[in-house]
């Protein structure tokens, strides 16, 4: 077993909103470096087919894997629906995506079971929150809604919009009546909504940002394997590749991390 292992994180997602689960880790694990890839060349992943995601998800792996990363974080939900027994088998190092943890998450903060989850049309259709959620026992019951607009809608800057509010009241409607008392976030966009996602489902429905448990997972995972930076003299950095350099997503990411970000295009 490797000690102070300073090798980096890698993390990926089809875009720019896997950023959110890469600040969080920086945040919590102040030690360590990351390796963030984010597809915009092929962004959106939402709307494509299993074998496509499983396809795009083992040639990033393999770019992360010539970062010599020490483990893989999926950060995208939709390929961490489809793509994560198919990274587990192409590589030795743990691998973690972003539906267990915000599973988990939702468990510990739900009160009378009845629990939402929002995301990309692949991943409702894909049944991968409910899966994992069925794990956890029968007393839950899952309330799953595709909500197709919202990553539009971030990308395009409609962040507190009357018309995101509109289209939230619509998606957001079955929900509200089923009576919920936790919603997972199940897309990595959906975070830069909270404020009107919280407005329209009722401020006293626990939103669950999967980032947070993520970052937790990636600790409890480098633990285990005693794959920690240990001390080092700066703080850890994200190095940040895009397979298409664009503007909207330096925008983004500028918002999420600040203008320092570094952004490289990268061929994989
Ligand atoms: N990153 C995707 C997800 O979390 C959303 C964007 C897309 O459709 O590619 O599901």
């Amino acid at each position: 077993m490797k000690k102070n292992d300073k090798r980096p994180i890698g993390v990926f997602d089809s875009g720019v909103g896997g950023l959110t689960v890469a600040r969080s880790i920086v945040k919590h694990l102040p030690n360590e470096d990351v390796v963030y890839f984010g597809d915009t060349a092929r962004v959106p992943y939402g709307n494509k087919s299993k074998a496509t995601i499983i396809r795009f998800s083992l040639e990033i792996l393999r770019f992360l894997k010539r970062h010599d990363v020490k483990m893989v974080v999926v950060a995208c939900n939709t390929a961490s629906s489809f793509s994560l027994p198919a990274i587990k088998k192409a590589c030795s190092i743990p691998v973690t995506g972003v539906i267990g943890p915000g599973v988990r998450e939702a468990v510990g903060l739900t009160r009378s079971g009845r629990i939402g989850v929002i995301g990309t049309t692949s991943t409702i259709q894909s049944c991968s929150y409910g899966r994992e959620l069925a794990r956890h026992g029968a007393k839950y019951r899952l309330f799953a809604q595709g909500c197709p607009l919202f990553v539009p809608l971030v990308e395009n800057g409609f962040i507190d919009d009357p018309i995101t509010y509109e289209i939230a009241g619509r998606y957001l409607k079955d929900m509200r009546a089923v009576g919920i008392d936790t919603l997972i976030l199940g897309c990595t966009h959906y975070p830069l909504l909270k404020g009107v996602i919280s407005d329209v489902i009722g401020h006293y429905v626990n939103l669950v940002d999967s980032s947070f448990a993520v970052a937790r997972e990636v600790k409890g995972l480098l633990d285990k394997h005693g794959l920690g930076a240990g001390k080092r003299q700066r703080r850890g950095k994200i190095k940040c590749f895009v397979s298409d350099d664009t503007a909207g997503f330096r925008r983004l990411a500028g918002v999420m991390l600040g203008s320092s970000i570094h952004v490289r295009k990268a061929a994989i």
